[in-house]
């Protein structure tokens, strides 16, 4: 069901907490979605939700430069984030979608699409002629919500540091 009042603003330096939970959460609950029956521990690179938070702490007031997060907050609950900006490497002509992570129990209720919308908005504005993205491969999940979206997967793969497979996807803007 889609949430009503449901807002969309810049975090401040006390959504750490939150961000870290649904970052440890969303990442935890995807994985076993996608992977059913496998150990998440195997593929699982965040070591706790304390590290996800400090990591937030830290992230929150410095994004690193062209870079902005949104937070998507309904009646003062805190239920998902964006972070997008200039690309981990190579071009610098692509923007990126470095992070869109929902509380998995507000998955299906719109917070996702407008987290996106937001992110995709910025990268458009900053003047990128498109944006890319790293989706989980096995995530069926997101890769059709970023497929129904109008991303496509651009042919690059890739694995994460815990060899998780990486499927490339490509916007034009
Ligand atoms: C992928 C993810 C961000 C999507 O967020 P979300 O809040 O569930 O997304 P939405 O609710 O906006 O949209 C999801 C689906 O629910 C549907 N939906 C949205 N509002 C709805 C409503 N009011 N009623 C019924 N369905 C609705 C949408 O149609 C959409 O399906 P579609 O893609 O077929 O159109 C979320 O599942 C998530 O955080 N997953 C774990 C982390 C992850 O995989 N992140 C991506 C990393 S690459």
């Amino acid at each position: 069901m889609k949430l009503d009042h449901l807002i969309v603003r810049a975090p401040s330096p006390t959504d750490a907490r939150a961000l870290g939970e649904i970052w440890y959460d969303g990442e935890l609950e995807s994985l076993r979605e996608s992977y059913p029956g496998r150990s998440t521990d195997e593929w699982f690179a965040l070591p706790s939700v304390a590290w996800c938070e400090e990591y937030w702490d830290f992230h929150i007031p410095t994004p690193g430069v062209g870079s902005r997060i949104f937070v998507g907050e309904h009646l003062g609950r805190v239920l998902g984030f964006s972070h997008s900006g200039p690309p981990d490497e190579q071009d610098d002509r692509v923007g990126q979608l470095h992070s869109l992570y929902v509380r998995p129990d507000a998955w299906g209720t719109g917070v996702g699409t407008e987290l996106l919308a937001s992110a995709v908005d910025h990268l458009t504005e900053a003047g990128y002629p498109s944006a890319i993205l790293w989706a989980v491969q096995g995530n069926l999940r997101s890769r059709s919500f970023y497929e129904n979206r109008g991303w496509r997967a651009d042919g690059h793969f890739m694995r994460a540091r815990t060899g998780l497979p990486l499927v490339r996807y490509s916007l034009a803007l």
